[in-house]
């Protein structure tokens, strides 16, 4: 787990610190002011890891540089990213930088935006990251199994003004469809998980292995990022005896809350930035569980505190983030959108288009395709635009979920406010890249088309992208 000390320290300070204790060499001169172009390296290859640790043996993956989930990408806001993918599998792969809103042709996605990279060949990706928060990184070739056998890695960007904490973490978090021996099982893309709930795995792991613990001390507070890597499952977890904040949602700043319910939902994809201060004394320990799915219910880890506090009490300096650099949406100008996300079993779809020719649901799912966006279900990347936006111009996009399921939808290169659920105003107006819509929710959206391209707009649940909820938004 990756952690930064830096009690009596500068957080500057800590950074350095830390990278030479993680020994990552990407950040063995990590500057405080802008460098020209900070480097890294990925190669996407079959490796093996303890995922599940004990006598089990270790479990075959596909990783970045032989880790899941693969190397902390850093950087500070406002800097530029070049970041060498090297193809070591036996397929073709593409790198997406979820959430990060870059140029159209770094965005990662397969003949849309790029070639995708052959084996053993390699692409290099440049960007600057304009703004701060906690994002991460996948493949865009075949996701469903791409991610759900490893490949995957946070990307963290820093603010120039941190907050005070006493220590970071993320926590990257996954679930994983294990057979007895502790390997993966190969099921992947079957019409079951495609049509119902997606790919859910029987193990949670938090970055790559299943964790008992996690220690604390009395009076530290922590900020701990989350990122749900995982192909389908939700998470809403619960720190028992601690009142989480939360600060950013998919790494833009939101006004500090305490979540609705007390627990931190995420659907596949999304992020949440918490500020957790520990409350508890030397010696107790605290369950954090996931209880998402009604009796599925399970522990997490045990947050365990330290024989020694750090203080008595926590901190009460501001936990408030500086706001990031989207332009705000003009929402008496902005232009409307309906879309409808339909399909699934349960959900009373009759027809839909597929591949320009209307198809009852078993047809459909005789050629793999359970899901629509606006009527059609999507095949491949290369699909005509459902919506051409005007560049500069504000649109609101009132989103159904016609379904009986779950779908956290995202949209590429933009950040958007999620303003009202179900006819509702939402109380914070967050910034989010990726919407959890519950079944039948409505939801409307609001963001500045800014960003010129092609962009993909798709369910995060990877096996309902790949059967058809999928669609392109174009800004031109
Ligand atoms: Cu996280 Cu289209 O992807
Ligand atoms: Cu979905």
């Amino acid at each position: 787990m990756t952690s930064h000390s830096s009690a009596s320290v500068s957080r500057r300070t800590f950074v350095l610190a830390s990278a030479a204790l993680l020994a990552r060499p990407a950040f063995s001169a990590f500057p405080a002011h802008a460098s020209a172009v900070r480097e890294y390296r990925l190669t996407a290859a079959p490796g093996r890891v303890p995922l599940v640790g004990g006598e089990h043996p270790e479990t075959a993956v596909w990783a970045y540089n032989g880790a899941v989930p693969g190397p902390e990408i850093r950087a500070w806001q406002g800097e530029r990213l070049r970041i060498v993918v090297e193809n070591k599998l036996d397929e073709e792969t593409t790198v997406h930088w979820h959430g990060i809103r870059v140029p159209n042709a770094m965005d990662g996605v397969p003949h849309l935006t790029q070639k995708p990279i052959a084996p053993g060949a390699s692409f290099t990706y440049e960007f600057d990251v304009p703004d701060a928060g906690t994002y991460w990184y996948h493949p865009h070739q075949r996701s469903f199994e791409q991610v759900g056998r490893g490949l995957y890695g946070p990307l963290i960007v820093e603010e120039r003004e941190p907050i005070a904490v006493d220590r970071e973490f993320y926590w990257v978090l996954d679930d994983w469809r294990l057979q007895a021996d502790a390997q993966i099982s190969g099921d992947f893309g079957n019409m079951m998980d495609m049509s119902h709930n997606g790919r859910i795995g029987n193990t949670a792991t938090v970055n790559g292995r299943i964790r008992e613990t996690f220690e604390v001390r009395r009076g530290e507070r922590i900020r701990l990022r989350l990122i749900n890597a995982a192909n389908a499952r939700t998470f809403a977890l619960d720190f028992a005896g601690h009142a989480p904040r939360v600060i950013a949602f998919d790494g833009q700043p939101v006004e500090p809350h305490a979540p609705a319910g007390g627990r931190i939902v995420l659907g596949a994809a999304m992020r949440a930035d918490l500020v957790i201060d520990m409350t508890g004394k030397p010696g107790e320990r605290f369950r954090v569980s996931d209880t998402f799915y009604r009796g599925l219910e399970y522990r997490l880890l045990d947050l365990v505190y330290a024989a020694e506090p750090l203080r008595d009490s926590p901190p009460d300096a501001p936990v408030a983030l500086a706001p990031n650099t989207m332009p705000e949406p003009d929402l008496k100008a902005a232009e409307r959108h309906e879309v409808a996300f339909g399909g699934g079993m349960m959900g009373g779809m009759m027809t839909a288009m597929m591949g320009g020719r209307r198809m009852d649901m078993r047809e459909m799912m005789q050629n793999g395709m359970a899901w629509t966006v606006n009527g059609v279900a999507a095949t491949g990347h290369m699909l005509d635009p459902f919506l051409t936006l005007a560049r500069g111009r504000s649109y609101l996009l009132a989103m159904h979920n016609d379904t009986a399921w779950h779908h956290p939808i995202h949209l590429h290169g933009h950040a958007f406010r999620v303003i009202s659920r179900n006819g509702q105003p939402t109380r914070y107006r967050e910034w989010q890249d990726t919407v959890l819509l519950s079944p039948r929710e409505r939801a409307e959206i609001a963001f500045v088309a800014d960003n010129a391209g092609d962009w993909m707009f798709h369910c995060h649940i990877l096996e309902h992208q790949a059967a058809g909820m999928m669609g392109v938004i174009r800004v031109a």
